[in-house]
């Protein structure tokens, strides 16, 4: 081959360049996926060009992603209204299959003209196949929710502030889109080629699920982006908060317990809603509180032998989380905190002290938790569960 990766690891390979030049070098892959510009103007990359020319884009990237896909292999091409007929029009010219169109329904829509139109609150993702055949997990979509078949329409979050750690993209996708993609339609080991891989969502989602990773960009700025996204999920435990909020985010009204069993292989310890309540369940502290002691002292955390700890889980944005910690500063909160900027005042001095939580099965001490829903915005919210759930 004669192009050199700009970044690798054993799982994870990027190239630098213009996708249409760097396909004929690569191997074929089991599954594409292609976020590609929608020419809307956005940024540089997404200029708006004539229909013509935007067809003829499409097709000159498209035609080669199909001869780089192995027989029966998926693609998936993400789209809005604006480019979305074009694309399946090429992918059929091209002898693909189109399987299904995924509507992609976003929690914030963008209304740009309130009086003219309705609000955009889509997109799409092109489903299509090489071949006449493919390869669908119909078992564990089916698992992930609740046993039924998942419907072509998909409520799932936008890109949230937890996973914009290393930085953010224009049109960065969320982890949970991907994911449902990729599980839905590779297996473990499977490789996965993106050629407009931004951010490199693919890539993460990819190796979250244990799936090798090509991506494809021209940007240096997206690409090194890319490559400090996947040295984050080096760390063990940021890989495991990842692959539990992607989880909690993609598995709608799901039974738990089977969820657990089946996606253990994917080293997700027991995060699942309803194992989690028990896990950390009051009986749970009790019996294990001399462990948690040491593992504080250990970290060099006071041990707080001699107060009162209590635990509780709680529903907070339909996800149930556990609090533990201290129970007197809640008592106290509750006559003294009105509002949010007094739940910064009060809840984090006092938090610093004390508390453990565990947060989308994730242990944090109280205040890093704060932290993070303030960062994300969540504070009003968070106080709110504080006081309505916990102290009762
Ligand atoms: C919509 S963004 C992809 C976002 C990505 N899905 C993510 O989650 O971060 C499109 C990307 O394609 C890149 N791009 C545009 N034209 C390209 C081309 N011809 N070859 C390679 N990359 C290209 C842009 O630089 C941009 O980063």
């Amino acid at each position: 081959m004669k192009i050199k990766p700009y970044f690798q690891t054993e799982d994870f390979t990027l190239y630098k360049g213009d996708c249409r030049e760097v396909l004929p070098e690569l191997e074929r892959a089991d599954l594409i996926f292609a976020d590609p510009p929608y020419f809307l103007d956005k940024a540089d990359w997404d200029k708006s060009v004539s229909r013509e020319e935007a067809y003829a884009f499409n097709e000159s990237w498209i035609v080669p992603c199909i001869q780089k896909l192995k027989e029966y292999g998926s693609i998936w091409i993400t789209s809005t209204h604006h480019n979305a007929f074009a694309i399946t029009d090429i992918l059929e010219k091209h002898d693909c299959k189109v399987l299904n169109v995924i509507v992609w329904e976003k929690p914030s829509g963008f209304a740009q003209h309130p009086d003219l139109n309705f609000t955009n609150a889509v997109e799409y993702a092109i489903w299509a196949t090489k071949g006449d055949g493919q390869f669908f997990n119909a078992e564990l979509m089916k698992k992930l929710n609740g046993g039924k078949q998942l419907s072509n329409v998909w409520s799932l979050p936008s890109v949230n502030q937890w996973e914009v750690t290393c930085g953010r993209q224009v049109g960065q996708k969320p982890l949970s889109l991907l994911s449902r993609i990729i599980l839905a339609t590779t297996n473990e080991g499977d490789t996965v080629l993106d050629c407009f891989s931004g951010s490199g969502t693919t890539g993460i989602a990819s190796n979250l699920f244990n799936r090798k990773y090509v991506g494809i960009e021209k940007e240096e700025e997206s690409l090194e982006l890319s490559k400090a996204r996947r040295l984050e999920i080096n760390n063990e435990t940021i890989r495991k908060s990842y692959i539990s909020r992607v989880m909690e985010a993609i598995a709608t009204d799901a039974d738990w317990k089977d969820v657990v069993s089946e996606m253990s292989k994917y080293r997700i310890e027991a995060y699942s809603k309803k194992a989690r309540i028990q896990k950390y369940s009051r009986d749970y502290f009790q019996e294990n509180k001399e462990a948690i002691y040491e593992r504080r002292k250990a970290k060099g955390k006071p041990s707080n032998q001699n107060v009162i700890w209590a635990s509780a889980t709680f529903k907070y944005k339909n996800q149930v989380c556990f609090y533990e910690g201290q129970y007197l500063p809640f008592i106290n909160l509750k006559t003294k905190l009105k509002n949010t900027d007094k739940c910064k005042q009060y809840l984090l001095p006092k938090a610093e002290q004390t508390c453990l939580c565990i947060y989308e099965g994730v242990e944090y001490e109280f205040w890093q938790l704060c932290h993070i829903l303030r960062v994300e915005r969540k504070m009003a919210d968070w106080a709110e569960v504080a006081l309505n759930s916990v102290i009762k």
